[in-house]
């Protein structure tokens, strides 16, 4: 028999509720033939959303590149002898631009997409996503600092950059990093994993989930009292699981304290089109010319495109921070992570592009692109809409702050004696089928419960399903203790 083997304590701790025992519980419900609706988690696509048409042209001709000169062909065809193709549509052919937008787009990719790229990922994009942020910044006219593309890393993921940044922050068991509780769990998972220190800061519920200067403060504070080095704040914005979309104020106050602090910033901004009408503050905006670390993190899992499984992403950095263990500078040591996995996938990183640059005004597939993006946005705030309305049909269910990014996190304020919003959870599952995920899975005020619930499926779903939640709600939180 095996001696057996030591494996890292830190991987054995790490827990991550989006993933947890309620999902796998619906897991096992599916293997028996039961249907569960999976509201645990951010995953558009996985409850039907269909994908931006645009994005899609492109990707399957960027795999298939013998594909475009037939569809160069067929055009030429068809322009000459239209009858022979009387009965297809206008959209049964790939517009021009997009054909020349894959050539350009393999050129520069010069290999293809089955060659690794360079570690940071091809610097035609890294351009494209520098003139994207600049472009949002509007610095052109504000006179804001330039995005500068050997700042910006293409990775698997916003998830990728995150736990890289952690990794690299994180030097000693002293060292801590200050995450908003409710938190998305990744930055507690990755922490626990490098071996360091969660430092708490709370959110506040009753202000919409915003979060002010003494709650900073006070959580810092009592941090260093117990001897914790904190190097870095992580702010979510907007927020997950709290969906609130953080005001300027807000922002500022965060950027001041770690400016005062000497902290860097890891800004998740991967919701920052998840606002519903609210105006995004980003924090490069706001850090400006000060010298404060930032590091921005966007996604092509989230916002209307919500391709989740292609796993694109970048991280921002600026002003990085020098270093005073190594003659190495910081971004030599970010690029010494990505060099280890080589690069970032190249479909991931070929959506990236797409994702910061949106068809032309002028050009065949704007007028489409402009209207699915508008219907993906507009049925996830009416989804949302929907969801809060059965709340205020339950008993005790309170949902503080406005409808941002993709989820809701009410407050259960009469769960019966002795159970909690787990228990809530997992009877929820069993009677409904609705997969959700625990308040106490992200962290939230001792006493107080939770859950989250992705504003996800179908609209008749939705009109099915909630119903027999408000029901079960009601009839689980009267029942006799
Ligand atoms: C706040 C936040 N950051 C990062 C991620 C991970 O995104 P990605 O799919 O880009 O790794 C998620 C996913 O839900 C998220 O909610």
């Amino acid at each position: 028999m095996s001696p057996g083997i030591t494996v890292n304590q830190n991987i054995a701790e790490m827990e991550y509720a989006v993933r947890g025992p309620i999902p796998q519980r619906a897991a096992e419900l599916r293997r028996q033939g039961k249907r569960t609706i999976p509201c645990n988690i951010g995953n558009p696509q996985g409850l039907g959303q269909q994908p931006i048409s645009y994005y899609r042209q492109v990707l399957s001709l960027l795999e298939a590149p013998s594909k475009i000169a037939r569809e160069r062909r067929l055009n030429k065809l068809r322009s000459s002898a239209p009858a022979a193709f009387a009965g297809l549509a206008a959209d049964d052919f790939v517009s021009d631009y997009i054909l020349d937008l894959c050539d350009e787009m393999l050129a520069k990719f010069e290999t293809g997409l089955g060659a690794y790229t360079e570690s940071k990922g091809p610097l035609f994009i890294r351009e494209a996503i520098a003139r994207f942020i600049d472009t949002r910044e509007d610095a052109e006219s504000s006179g804001a600092p330039r995005s500068d593309p050997e700042h910006i890393f293409l990775t698997n993921g916003a998830s990728e950059a995150g736990k890289n940044l952690v990794d690299l922050l994180i030097a000693d068991r002293r060292d801590g990093l200050m995450i908003p509780t409710p938190q998305y769990p990744l930055y507690s998972a990755a922490i626990r994993r490098a071996g360091g220190c969660q430092v708490n800061y709370y959110l506040d519920e009753d202000s919409g989930w915003t979060l002010n200067r003494s709650m900073l403060e006070e959580a810092l504070a009592a941090a260093t009292r117990d001897g914790v080095a904190v190097k870095a704040i992580v702010v979510i914005n907007p927020g997950n699981p709290t969906g609130a979309v953080l005001p300027k104020e807000s922002i500022r106050e965060v950027v001041d304290f770690a400016g005062q602090h000497g902290l860097a910033i890891i800004a998740d901004e991967v919701y920052q089109d998840n606002t519903y009408g609210a105006t995004f503050v980003s924090f490069a905006q706001t850090v400006g010319s000060q010298d404060v670390p930032l590091f921005s993190l966007h996604s092509t899992s989230k916002g209307f495109c919500g391709e989740c499984g292609r796993r694109g992403g970048y991280v921002e950095v600026r002003n990085p921070p020098a270093v005073t263990n190594t003659s190495l500078s910081f971004m030599d040591l970010l690029l010494k992570q990505a060099s280890v996995s080589l690069c970032s996938n190249t479909i991931g990183q070929a959506l990236t592009y797409l994702m910061v640059c949106p068809p032309a005004p002028d050009s065949a597939p704007h007028k489409q692109f402009v209207e699915e993006k508008k219907q993906v946005l507009e049925d996830l705030y009416n989804k949302a809409a929907l969801i809060r309305a059965a709340f205020a049909e339950m008993n005790g269910v309170e949902c503080f702050g406005r409808t941002g990014a993709m989820y809701l996190f009410p407050r259960l304020n009469r769960l019966p004696a002795g159970t909690t919003d787990f228990d809530y959870c997992m009877s929820l599952l069993e009677a409904v089928g609705l997969c959700t995920v625990n308040g106490s899975g992200f962290g939230q005020r001792a006493g107080t419960n939770h859950l989250r619930v992705a504003f996800l499926p179908s609209r008749e779903l939705l009109e099915e399903v909630l119903p027999r939640w408000v029901e079960f709600h009601n009839a689980y939180v009267n029942r006799k203790q």
